[in-house]
């Protein structure tokens, strides 16, 4: 399979927007020696029973994607993580939100690539969501923040083909 990092984030990052948060914040964190993330939101949260299910490989609800036998998303993170000598934590209250943080040992070679970062805050930036959405990246000699609220301010709206290649260019120029 040739997924890479950045599609995890993405998708991790996709249910907490799912969740109904109105704030969801995401940290992005690159050193030599490993990638780290974190996605914190005050959506719905889970009881302890639902997380255990959530995380659970051979539970899927079959409502989202019916034909699909497996599970991706936190289970999928979950293995990633652990196959390639990283770790990660996962804590969730009912009516609150969820927390979940996942790291990567960038020395182990079954670690996937990381994929391209711009284009996946693109890509979130463009999940419909009325809430906002604060993404902090870290990187050894760089770190930046950007907020969904600002960009909207200064670009118009994430509809437009011409506004979304503006933002494209944005986020690569920040990550230069
Ligand atoms: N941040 C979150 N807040 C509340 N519930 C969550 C969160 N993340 C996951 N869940 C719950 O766990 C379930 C499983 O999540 P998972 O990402 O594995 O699958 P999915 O989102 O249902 O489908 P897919 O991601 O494959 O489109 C979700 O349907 C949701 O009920
Ligand atoms: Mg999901």
């Amino acid at each position: 399979m040739h997924f890479t990092l950045a599609d995890l984030v993405t998708d991790i990052t996709q249910n907490a927007v799912e969740a109904g948060a109105d704030l969801v914040e995401l940290e992005v964190s690159e050193t030599d020696k490993e990638f780290r993330f974190l996605v914190n939101d005050n959506g719905k949260g889970m009881t302890q029973e639902e997380l255990k299910k959530a995380i659970d490989p051979f539970i899927t609800d079959g409502v989202k994607h019916p034909g699909r036998k497996v599970g991706l998303g936190l289970p999928f993170l979950i293995q990633t993580a652990e196959q390639s000598g990283g770790g990660w934590d996962i804590k969730s209250e009912k009516g609150k939100g969820t927390k979940v943080t996942a790291w990567f040992d960038s020395g182990n070679f079954d670690m996937p690539p990381v994929g391209d970062i711009a284009l996946m805050f693109r890509t979130i930036f463009m999940f419909n969501s009325a809430g906002e959405i604060v993404i902090r990246r870290r990187k050894p000699n760089d770190e930046y923040e950007v907020r969904k609220s600002e960009l909207l301010e200064a670009i118009g709206n994430f509809e437009e083909v011409s506004n979304l290649i503006l933002l494209g260019e944005y986020l690569q120029s920040l990550e230069e």
